[in-house]
């Protein structure tokens, strides 16, 4: 039967009435961490501040057309100076973890040009020293997406092995000032995604692309993303050493890299498609996955990608096997997926990039779940039993924190629904019910992350992209608890297993 909470906002007297949840607290272990997330470039703003550099984004999104409305996070949700609040309403929640990331160009204005930039120090020691006293974990991403201008400019950023090195310096720095404090480490945001929307697509600076995957040719989408994870991956083993030789032992904490996988069904019930699904894996999560933990590449991919497949030597693949202590897993959608090898495929679409499958959203005139306000992204809650189920099982049931898992409306969607947002309460509802059951059955899943705390700066989409837990007032810079965050709340409050 459906019992009825009510439960009053401190933004709306009239309180809203939401579905008391099928899943529950308790359904996860007591030490598990619960979190939200945002990233450096999407929240922060202060763009020019206290001696920051340019980033890659400040310099993209300020010519016009490559941006949804020409928007930018020049002041994005002003975190820089709202810090304190954002800690204080990620505490409301009850959130034990915050998953956050550091500016690059903050920190090392000019990469390894330059000096490192107190100014940069000073305001992650402020946050992570504030987010302690609430009694909440600093979860830090070192690199997601945005890094100084100046190393796109004088060696194409990730195209070059050069890249390895600043990274490097810029984790060190990192582990020197922070890790006193900071137990938990991912080194770099989704490799795959960067790789894909900067070099593929050509959504994300330095916009390359070429055809058939879009209409620009700058660049070549065959091969810059196989060189650009492969810099990505080469520099996270690097500092991984160093983490473990200098700083671990002495500062007890954890290190890993957070790779996105959507899930993905055969389109017909053929051999071929379960083949497909196989491959689409493999290089989603295992290209980026494979390397940490086996050493190289997923056989998948070198079966079809060949000479064009970087090889590691065999120092590297020393150092990169068993270069991450968990897994994260930033999970959103499920899709279709269909052979390309053995029947045809519509060519323009990314076939390539997902191992010669062509995936979509629809069969038969019927979509896989419900869409959203993100091309590709249906709400396909059971997507995330499977997708944990299969990581665990090929990375030997490895622990995984689920660092992003988020729902974001139609962008159709009417004001008031946007506080009153029933359909994401649906959303976690049903994401967490399936994590429940992962874990049931065996996934070592040690910590979860919302995307996102608050509305922010969605990359390509601007802001009317919304995956926040609270609203945000672009002019008054005020947030707003939508409905979700409610539910979040009264979910990690109520511990007992009591109806
Ligand atoms: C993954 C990225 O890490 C994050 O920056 C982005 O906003 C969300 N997905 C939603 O698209």
């Amino acid at each position: 039967f459906v019992v009825y909470l009510l439960v009053s906002s401190t933004s709306n007297a009239e309180g809203f009435e939401i579905e008391s949840q099928d899943v529950r607290r308790f359904e996860f272990p007591d030490n598990f961490l619960f979190g939200t997330a945002v990233s450096s470039y999407q929240v922060e703003g202060g763009y020019l501040e206290d001696g920051k550099g340019l980033s890659n984004w400040d310099v993209f999104t300020h010519i016009p057309g490559n941006i949804k409305n020409n928007e930018n996070g020049d002041d994005a949700d002003d975190d820089y100076h709202l810090f304190l609040e954002d800690a204080e309403i990620a505490q409301s929640l009850g959130v034990n973890a915050y998953r956050f990331s550091i500016s690059w160009a903050r920190i090392l204005p000019r990469g390894r040009f330059g000096e490192v930039n107190p100014g940069g120090i000073k305001f992650y020691n402020k946050i992570i020293d504030n987010l302690l006293l609430r009694g909440i974990e600093p979860f830090l991403t070192i690199h997601h997406f945005d890094l100084p201008q100046e190393l796109e400019d004088r060696y194409g950023a990730w195209l070059s092995p050069l890249m390895q090195d600043d990274f490097l310096l810029l984790a060190e720095t990192c582990f020197k000032s922070f890790g006193d404090r900071v137990k938990y480490w991912t080194t770099i945001n989704e490799p795959n995604v960067f790789a894909e929307m900067s070099y593929v697509r050509g959504l994300y600076p330095p916009a390359h692309c070429s055809p058939p995957f879009g209409n620009c040719s700058v660049g070549n989408a065959d091969i810059e993303p196989l060189i650009v994870v492969h810099n990505m991956l080469l520099a996270h083993g690097k500092a991984v050493k160093l983490y473990r030789e200098r700083f671990q032992s002495k500062q007890g904490g954890s290190i890993g890299l957070v790779v996105q996988s959507h899930m993905y069904e055969p389109l017909r019930d053929v051999e071929s498609d379960r083949q497909a699904v196989n491959r689409a894996l493999a290089f989603t999560g295992g290209w980026v996955l494979d390397p940490l933990v086996f050493g190289d590449y997923p056989p998948e991919m070198r079966q079809y990608h060949r000479s064009e497949l970087p090889r590691f030597s065999s120092e590297e693949t020393e150092y990169m096997k068993g270069s991450i202590d968990f897994i994260g897993l930033n999970h959103y959608s499920t899709l279709y997926a269909k052979d390309c090898i053995h029947s045809p495929c519509v060519l323009g679409g990314d076939h390539f990039i997902r191992g010669f499958t062509f995936t979509t959203g629809e069969r038969d005139g019927t979509l896989i779940g419900e869409p959203t306000g993100v091309e590709r992204f249906y709400v396909v809650p059971r997507g995330m039993e499977k997708i944990v189920d299969h990581v665990s099982k090929r990375y030997n049931n490895m622990p995984i924190y689920v660092t992003e898992n988020g729902y974001c409306p139609p962008l159709t969607e009417a004001a008031p629904n946007l506080l009153h947002d029933v359909n994401r309460v649906h959303f976690y509802n049903g994401y967490l019910a399936a994590l429940a059951r992962a874990i049931r059955k065996g996934a070592d899943v040690r910590g979860y992350f919302a995307w996102s705390l608050m509305d922010n700066f969605e990359w390509a989409g601007g802001y009317s992209s919304t995956f926040g837990l609270y609203y945000v007032d672009r002019l008054t810079m005020n947030r707003t608890p939508k409905l979700s965050a409610k539910w979040f709340q009264h979910f990690l409050a109520n511990r007992s297993s009591a109806r």
